[in-house]
């Protein structure tokens, strides 16, 4: 374990004494996506904690948690220590659109998942079950050996201490620098003083090879440095699993490299666990232990990348298709 992982987990802070739980605006926006806030005084205490780095967020959110949906309780046994993530017929719908219908899905410790499917077949809808800002109507979501789909809130707050979330865009706020930005987010979560939060801002730049980034506002930096400052800033609570939604959308073939390789390489040497959805096949050829592929809200096929894209189902033929999975040229 690393010399940040220790020391944040040391003094990571109870998350209800963070402003994140129910403070401001939901860090999530209809898309899913954090809410980048040029102004760190409005939607950042939400936002921070509960965007990026650490999942928090307010489950008790009307649009995001089914009123009607009720407690899911049952008595089935823990999946194996192994096993980090377990999806177990999960059902979700909003109102008449039923998205998710029964999609298992199990993601081994130390792997890299890669979730893959057509807009808006439920790719992030399915994420945000696994960080508890949503819950099934119907089903179990296991997450490092414990049922989210069952906990209280404060139980929720607990648990998304250890789990990343990486939003679309690297969320940054734009009137902070980018040591202002991991400044903001380490004075709400932990009770480190000044030269130890300094330590850890650059170990998390160094650890994403950006150091000299320090004092750059977000629009100076490319896509790719925004992803990764955005990673740095997740990184230095040491999470036990990431998931990435769409980490290298936007970006130049290179920048996609260097990210993926960025998620290979924590799972390498860090032992983080994740979960990314992307249509980059590049991206997924780099990160990919093992790709989930979304269809008519079931896992239809899961495999390795090659074995996927083999499938005989002929949605999946269609959407490989192509240079990128979408078959876009
Ligand atoms: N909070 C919500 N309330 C109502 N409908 C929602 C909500 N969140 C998602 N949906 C709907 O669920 C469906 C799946 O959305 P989701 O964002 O998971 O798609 P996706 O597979 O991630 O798509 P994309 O590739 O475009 O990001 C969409 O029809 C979306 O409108
Ligand atoms: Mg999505």
């Amino acid at each position: 374990m690393s010399r940040i992982s220790r020391r944040a987990d040391a003094r990571r802070q109870p998350a209800e004494a963070g402003p994140g739980a129910d403070a401001g605006p939901h860090p999530l926006d209809d898309d899913g996506l954090a809410t980048p806030a040029s102004d760190p005084t409005g939607a950042p205490a939400a936002g921070v904690p509960g965007a990026e780095g650490t999942a928090r967020g307010d489950a008790r959110e009307p649009h995001l948690v089914d009123p009607e949906a009720g407690p899911v309780t049952g008595n089935s046994p823990p999946p194996p220590d192994d096993i980090v993530v377990d999806l177990r017929d999960v059902y979700k719908g909003f109102g008449p659109k039923k998205i998710l219908r029964g999609v298992d899905m199990t993601v081994e410790r130390g792997t890299s998942a890669v979730v893959m499917g057509g807009s808006g077949t439920g790719k992030s809808v399915l994420t945000k079950h696994v960080v508890g800002l949503l819950r099934p109507d119907k089903g179990e979501v296991w997450v490092l050996g414990e049922r989210l789909d069952l906990m209280d809130q404060e139980q929720l707050d607990q648990k998304r201490t250890r789990l990343g979330y990486l939003f679309q865009g690297g969320a940054l706020f734009d009137s902070m620098t980018v040591y202002e930005n991991m400044r903001f987010f380490l004075d709400r979560l932990t009770t480190l003083d000044r030269g130890e939060k300094d330590d850890l801002i650059m170990e998390g730049l160094e650890d994403v090879n950006l150091p000299s980034t320090r004092d750059q506002y977000p629009a100076e930096l490319s896509g790719g440095q925004k992803k990764r400052v955005g990673l740095a800033r997740t990184l230095i609570m040491q999470p036990d699993i990431i998931l990435y939604d769409e980490p290298t959308t936007g970006l130049d073939p290179v920048s996609v490299r260097v990210v993926s390789d960025l998620i290979v390489k924590l799972r390498d040497t860090r032992g983080i666990s994740s979960i990314s959805i992307t249509h980059d096949l590049l991206a997924a050829e780099i990160v990919a232990d093992r790709v989930h592929f979304l269809l008519d809200g079931q896992i239809a096929a899961a495999g390795t990348l090659d074995e996927v894209r083999r499938s005989d189902i002929p949605e999946l033929q269609e959407f490989f298709k192509g240079t990128d999975a979408y078959g876009h040229a």
